[in-house]
């Protein structure tokens, strides 16, 4: 442990857990300063929502604070099945099973569906979650250029029917997964196709029905988590009635996890139902990534992305630490993202914007990354 921990120290990798006061909303208070928070995944900003928190606090005199049960056992409520109902409608999938977490909801699929000798593709950048479920389940793993269906296309033909794995929105890039000739690859080679939309769900599509909305398509699997954009937390996979039953059976993050709490699933229900209907939220976000391109497309660390989620290229991890301690001081939060997180040379400020942000906070961070560039020109970024 020892070596480890110093060979990352010696690299300037330590990361380090800042604990905040109060909420995670927009601004956050970390004891001795106030920040505008660029940092968090509350694209829609309902995580501080006044009707949200009162749907969740009045669950809990209804069911109590926990579940007390796996879903099998006790831990099942008719509020779990309501939420499991609205999101089959909002996306149009026969079945969902509700999970913890994002992160267990990917590595039940994973582990669960892939067998000996069957072949897993992943996209390059795929979230942890996934790549580390693709590595250590039984199947055999290989990963595709990012974004790049025609290296998908050699990998298919090479390999025969697959389970194909991408995100919808890519975490850290902000960038989108070119879904439509994706599915068309996986049709023409009878494999299968589950997305992680995490960043899309909420956030793209009329009714804010992510990534698969947009581009007209239905994979076998698609995972979407309520701790980003709906504000809450938790997942669900959403898949075919047979496919739900085996997962039903056999998926253990599934069968041996406490269920979420019945409140927490009524909280969800209610996010949804406000994703879906408050086009608003949506709009204000698409003004304030029009704002945002226009302050910073002349800085050298600009990455354009049709999302919320805006990189900013520092290059080397020393410099995307100093940009990000530089805004800190000028009360903005903006977290600097190394490697093994990103490619090296790549480190960046994740920048994300929300839709309880206003167009001046979005104008302040525009003029402070330029003070920065003009104080420190980038040498090493690439
Ligand atoms: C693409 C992607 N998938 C899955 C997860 C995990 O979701 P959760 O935070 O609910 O565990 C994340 C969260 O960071 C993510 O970015």
């Amino acid at each position: 442990m020892q070596q480890a921990l110093q060979q990352r120290s010696a690299q300037g990798l330590t990361r380090t857990v800042t604990p905040i006061k109060g909420g995670n909303t927009h601004k956050i208070y970390d004891g001795k300063q106030e920040y505008i928070n660029f940092s968090s995944n509350d694209y829609l900003g309902l995580a501080n929502d006044e009707a949200l928190k009162k749907a969740w606090i009045s669950a809990i005199d209804q069911y109590g604070a926990g579940s007390a049960a796996s879903p099998m056992v006790t831990g099942q409520t008719h509020a779990h099945q309501r939420l499991q109902d609205t999101l089959c409608d909002w996306l149009g999938f026969e079945q969902a099973l509700l999970f913890n977490s994002g992160f267990s909801a990917n590595q039940a699929a994973l582990f669960t569906l892939l067998q000996k000798d069957d072949c897993l593709l992943q996209d390059k950048l795929n979230h942890a979650s996934l790549m580390e479920a693709g590595m250590l389940s039984p199947g055999k793993m290989q990963r595709f250029s990012h974004n790049n269906p025609a290296r998908l296309q050699q990998l298919l033909q090479k390999h025969g029917p697959s389970l194909v794995v991408t995100e919808g929105v890519f975490s850290m890039d902000g960038d989108c997964a070119p879904l439509g000739d994706i599915a068309t690859l996986c049709q023409h080679h009878g494999s299968w196709l589950m997305v992680d939309d995490a960043h899309g769900i909420g956030v793209l599509g009329e009714q804010g029905q992510g990534s698969c909305s947009v581009h007209g398509i239905t994979p076998n699997l698609l995972m979407v988590t309520f701790g980003k954009a709906l504000g809450v937390q938790g997942a669900a996979i959403l898949c075919d009635s047979n496919t739900a039953h085996y997962l039903r059976q056999f998926a253990r993050h599934f069968v041996y996890s406490t269920a979420m709490p019945a409140a927490q699933a009524v909280a969800v229900t209610h996010s949804v139902h406000l994703a879906r209907n408050q086009q608003w939220r949506r709009q204000h976000l698409a003004h304030l990534q029009d704002v945002y391109t226009q302050a910073v497309a002349h800085l050298p660390g600009f990455v354009h992305t049709q999302t919320a989620i805006k990189p900013y290229l520092a290059g080397s991890s020393t410099r995307a630490m100093a940009l990000a301690d530089f805004l800190r001081q000028q009360g903005l939060w903006a977290t600097a993202i190394r490697p093994p997180t990103v490619a090296k040379d790549k480190a960046r400020i994740r920048i994300t914007l929300s839709a309880s942000h206003l167009p001046h906070h979005v104008l302040t961070l525009a003029h402070k990354l330029e003070q920065f560039e003009l104080m420190n020109p980038a040498k090493d970024a690439s």
